[in-house]
């Protein structure tokens, strides 16, 4: 319970340290925080801050998608380093965006962040390396203001549940984003659907959108074993990537491939995990040993971009 009490207290403490981030969703005026427990707007719409010290910014009823279940799946994924080489490369592109600010606090938002994990496992990166800096002048120690959005209840009661740091999460609609005009430096949005428009408003002039798109290979031994013989074997993104360039300056691109080493524990989470196994035929959703792979290819592409003049 104490628990509790004190990561909302730690929760609207960050709201009021980043008061004029936050809008009302409904009227789009400033909000505050009313005794640690709620927001309310100058024309008194009022949401409040669950016990897990997330906020729900939904305004219209949303039909939930992605199951719990494919939620917690996804968490232990994510757990056991699935996705750590990508996360290197974020951290490193980050930290590179990072210098070019200079001091003023660094503001990240994830964009359809899920169950929360890249942008938790991101914040104790950058936070732990700037720790390092403690016993070194104070000078180089950066600020942050983290805050991650998904339109799904169930992503963001994980995310809050699991994170120990102090990061804003938010149900909320890309399309329709409870921020103000030009809050962030860094937009990322993996493997997620975007919204430009949106994204754009939200990001400071100088800022960066990264955003995280699968490639041809990626899973594709779940591809090989859900849909053997049939069209889905194969995907491609570039339509997507064509957009990303066709909204944004494009001012890097990256590849990421590797191969996870899947434990026979592990793997019928990651078949858990995503949404290629929706379209497959039931039993082929019932793995044999022998068709269970040692190893998952992870393909990736990594674009940032920046906005068009
Ligand atoms: C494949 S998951 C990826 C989640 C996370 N970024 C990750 O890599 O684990 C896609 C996510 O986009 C979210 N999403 C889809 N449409 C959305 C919208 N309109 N607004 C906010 N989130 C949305 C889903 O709820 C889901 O969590
Ligand atoms: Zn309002």
């Amino acid at each position: 319970m104490n628990q509790m009490l004190k990561k909302k207290d730690r929760i609207s403490k960050l709201i009021m340290e980043n008061k004029g981030i936050l809008k009302c969703p409904l009227c789009g005026k400033q909000m505050q925080i009313q005794a640690s427990s709620s927001l309310t707007c100058k024309s008194k719409h009022c949401f409040d801050l669950s016990k897990k010290g997330y906020l729900n910014l939904l305004t219209s009823h949303y039909d939930a998608v992605y199951s719990k279940d494919l939620f917690e799946a996804r968490h232990q994924v994510c757990r056991a380093g699935f996705f750590d080489p990508l996360m290197d490369v974020l951290e490193e592109i980050i930290k590179k965006h990072q210098h070019k600010v200079g001091d003023r606090k660094l503001a990240v938002f994830d964009a359809g962040c899920g169950e929360g994990s890249h942008l938790s496992s991101l914040t104790r990166r950058l936070v732990a390396a700037d720790e390092g800096k403690s016993t070194e002048k104070e000078t180089g120690k950066k600020e942050y203001f983290f805050a991650g959005a998904d339109i799904s209840k169930e992503s963001i009661h994980i995310a809050a549940g699991s994170d120990g740091g102090d990061i804003l999460w938010c149900v909320a609609d890309l399309a329709k984003l409870p921020f103000h005009n030009g809050s962030f430096d860094v937009i990322l949005n993996i493997l997620s659907p975007a919204n430009y428009l949106e994204f754009t408003r939200v990001l400071r002039n100088d800022g960066i959108i990264v955003k995280v798109f699968p490639d041809s290979r990626y899973l594709m031994e779940l591809r090989n074993i859900l849909y053997h013989g049939k069209e889905n074997i194969s995907y491609s993104n570039d339509r997507m990537v064509d957009y990303f360039a066709q909204k944004l300056t494009v001012t890097d691109t990256r590849k990421i491939t590797y191969s996870f080493e899947i434990s026979r524990e592990l793997f019928p989470q990651l078949m858990k995990m995503t949404p290629l196994t929706w379209g497959a035929d039931e039993a082929r959703l019932e793995v044999r040993d022998f068709e269970m792979p040692t190893h998952i290819t992870v393909d990736l592409t990594v674009m940032t971009g920046i906005m068009k003049e």
